[in-house]
């Protein structure tokens, strides 16, 4: 595997998943693969999860681990072709790309959306310049419109909490104080398309999901009609797509505290069980009572990124 974007970069979903419980069991069984060999993770932007889960992930598999925070202590970087580079970039992506290649044998890198250029973000601009310029497998830790190692993360705990073979999982948007990107959302959609259940996408008018992503799912707007019968709330906010209105594109539309997930909404599921990426926000996405309850599948969750992680790497370092 040679880059990790999208579901299909994985390939065969229900041996993906078999090799999940398997790396599950036996963390550290594949540690010859990556003895001697260098992971370098580029972050562009802050991290809890990803930052440890992806370090440990590859530290199971017997790596180094170089970790470069852009942002804190590194040149700051041009991003654009075709600058005049007079003001504080000192260094440009197109030199710092293949000279970060040289020390390491696989990149994974985050780089979030702008969110005020649809089209820069949605081209993956900068992701796709180190898959082009750096000579090394390049996998996501999330970029401006995917994060599938959360997805991953998130279909290895579906699979293990499911209550039938095709459970109801319902993607809710939920309302957020600042305008957060559509990667982590993309993804779970992408994702859950492929697998075996039923999607369906619910969020107010305007947030509507670039139906690349979306896929098959149902889009239902009604929130109440969405969650009955469902076996999985997923919730997560996110700032307009700008499908149907390019110029709302990475704009709050509404902060309505009626999409908050509480414990009225949850009694219209079938005992459905709460996701959320994390980090979260207390009390407008989400209330106490639903993320404390013992139905709350957060933890489990997190703690299935290191196994989306080191299957990921570990399919990379069989390739090198
Ligand atoms: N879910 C997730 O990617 O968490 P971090 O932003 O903390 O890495």
């Amino acid at each position: 595997m040679k880059t990790f974007f999208n579901v299909e970069d994985l390939g065969d979903l229900a041996q993906a998943l078999q090799e999940a419980r398997e790396v599950e069991k036996n963390r550290y069984g594949f540690q010859h693969l990556g003895r001697n060999k260098t992971l370098l993770m580029i972050f562009f932007n802050n991290s809890l999860r990803t930052r440890l889960s992806t370090q440990k992930a590859a530290m199971n598999l017997g790596m180094n681990v170089i970790v470069l925070d852009v942002n804190a202590g590194a040149w700051k970087l041009e991003t654009e072709r075709g600058v005049i580079m007079n003001g504080d970039k000192s260094e440009h992506l197109l030199e710092a790309i293949p000279v970060m290649g040289c020390y390491c044998d696989l990149i994974g890198i985050r780089s979030f959306a702008g969110l005020t250029d649809r089209e820069f973000d949605y081209a993956e601009t900068i992701v796709n310049q180190f898959v082009e310029h750096s000579g090394r497998p390049v996998f996501a830790m999330e970029t401006a419109t995917v994060h599938p190692l959360q997805a991953f993360a998130d279909l290895i705990t579906i699979d293990a909490y499911k209550p039938c073979r095709h459970p109801k999982v319902v993607l809710t948007w939920a309302p957020h104080c600042r305008a957060l990107p559509q990667a982590v959302p993309n993804s779970f959609a992408q994702w859950m398309n492929a697998a075996d259940v039923e999607l369906v996408v619910t969020h107010p008018q305007g947030y509507e999901l670039d139906p690349k992503f979306v896929g098959n799912a149902t889009v239902e707007y009604d929130r109440r009609k969405a969650f009955v019968g469902a076996h999985f709330i997923y919730a997560k906010n996110w700032s307009c797509p700008g499908v149907t209105r390019p110029a709302d594109y990475g704009k709050i539309l509404t902060e309505d505290a009626a999409w908050t997930v509480d414990s009225a909404s949850m009694a219209l599921t079938e005992n459905a069980r709460f996701m959320h990426c994390l980090p979260v926000r207390h009390g407008l996405v989400v209330t106490d009572e639903v993320i404390e309850s013992p139905r709350s599948l957060v933890i489990p969750e997190a703690a299935n990124r290191e196994i989306s992680a080191e299957v990921v790497i570990k399919r990379m370092l069989e390739t090198l």
